[in-house]
């Protein structure tokens, strides 16, 4: 048949902070190609799939020779002759070539290049944009981007505790539009910096360099590049913090450098429901770390009503791992990173079991990435309501922008923006939505 696999090729390319990664490639018998590039993350989860990764003195051990190899030979041979449109059963047979229980033998990421090459060789077969392909037919809506403007914690040598600092224009009406106040919001914040002598760069994903005294003085530059640029803090564009947390525990508590702080997670909590009293924050992803269940059911419980509460490093795209947060009352939402579960299928599996508990759910980048937007067309698609992809700056953060607004404009009449819709219940109310009929 045309849409049977007929190869699988690996090849090691270089992500957005020069290291090596892996590209696959799936050629069906009809000719259709298809393309993955694995990502890769700094402030990873334990419980995430592991990349394989060749050791030893070559590029700083980042080397992948063995996960391409796993690529061209086990990877491949499992999934020769497959239908390439039958992405569960060719999950399933990456899943059974690897074996082990995250990955770690063939390597997360040679398996979620190989997933994600066969999902877009399945698209180009089908002779459909790939949003179109995995939405078949069912009505879906273009995502609600989650911008960072400062890039701190393992992104910007841990110049600020907290990780992202980052805006969202839930009433923006369209992604065209979000991206213009994005881009005023950017542009503000860099004047800002410039201003005050603290202009120095930016972080691993594009946002400014946080040159700050204080976590809090962060958020206080961000308030005001939100004015400075127009647009209604609290109104039209709110505040997405991603603390990423587990980078923080030190003992049995959090050590916040910036702030000259130990915390044990009661204070912790404390210390994030704070900036959320004072700042028009809307979403808080991993607002403690990852083993730290009773902590994140507490923040969700105080929190939770009216604010986005994202487990990321604690829930590591696992519908299992959301089966439990959402028995322990821990978050309202999840974090979606298809290399965090290693292949397309499971990604889709967490993203599933997030929404039957009526949480809301974000497709995001990682801060190692490449020119790869297969992830613009996962959360068109899959409707997952969110797109977290860092900042507004870098081609390996821009392609993926673009990719929506071309998404958009193959929608045309049709196009649906999330927006505030895409929040969980609680935090959607606060912005009135849905609105009173
Ligand atoms: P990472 O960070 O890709 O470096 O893990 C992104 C995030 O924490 O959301
Ligand atoms: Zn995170």
């Amino acid at each position: 048949m045309k849409s049977d696999i007929l190869a699988v090729r690996g090849r090691q390319i270089w992500d957005s902070r020069g290291r090596p990664t892996v590209e696959a490639e799936v050629v069906t018998a009809g000719g259709a190609v298809g393309r993955g590039m694995a990502p890769a993350g700094a402030s990873r989860g334990i419980h995430e799939a592991i990349d394989l990764r060749d050791g030893g003195p070559r590029f700083g051990g980042y080397g992948v020779e063995g996960a391409v190899a796993a690529v061209n030979g086990e990877l491949a041979r499992a999934i020769v002759g497959l239908d390439v449109r039958s992405q569960d059963q060719i999950d399933a047979r990456l899943i059974v070539a690897d074996g082990t229980t995250n990955k770690s033998r063939l390597g997360g990421n040679a398996t979620v290049a190989v997933s994600m090459a066969a999902l877009n060789a399945a698209a180009h077969c089908e002779g459909e944009p790939l949003w179109r392909w995995l939405a078949q037919g069912a009505p879906v809506r273009l995502p609600l981007p989650e911008i960072q403007i400062f890039g701190g914690g393992a992104h910007a040598g841990r110049r600020t505790d907290v990780q992202d600092f980052m805006i969202m224009a839930p009433f923006a009406g369209s992604v065209r539009r979000a991206l213009e106040i994005t881009a005023d919001v950017y542009r503000a914040a860099g004047e800002l910096m410039a201003r005050t002598g603290r202009l120095a760069g930016t972080a691993d994903e594009g946002g400014w360099w946080p040159n700050f005294t204080s976590n809090e003085d962060a958020l206080v530059a961000l308030t005001q590049a939100i004015e400075a640029s127009g647009h209604r803090p609290g109104a039209e564009v709110f505040i997405s913090l991603d603390v990423a947390a587990s980078e923080l525990v030190s003992g049995d508590g959090y050590r916040l450098p910036l702030d000259g702080a130990q915390l044990d997670s009661a204070a912790m909590v404390e210390r994030v429901a704070g900036w959320a009293r004072d700042y028009p924050i809307l979403s808080i992803e991993d607002p403690v770390g990852q083993e730290d269940e009773a902590a994140m059911a507490e923040a969700t419980r105080r929190l939770g009503g009216d604010t986005q509460i994202i487990g990321d490093d604690y829930l590591v795209t696992n519908a299992a791992r959301v089966e439990q947060a959402a028995a322990a009352g821990a978050c309202n939402a999840l974090l979606v990173k298809v290399n965090q579960a290693g292949t397309v299928s499971e990604a889709r599996q967490a993203l599933r079991a997030a929404r039957a508990h009526g949480w809301a759910t974000i497709v995001s980048a990682r801060s190692g990435e490449t020119e790869d937007v297969t992830i613009s067309h996962l959360a068109t698609g899959w409707d997952a309501g969110q797109l977290k992809v860092g900042s507004f700056a870098r081609s390996e953060r821009m392609a993926k922008w673009n990719e929506l607004l071309r998404i958009e404009a193959q929608m045309g009449e049709d196009a649906s923006f999330a927006g505030a819709g895409a929040l969980p219940a609680g935090a959607a109310a606060r912005l009135g939505w849905p609105p009173r009929a």
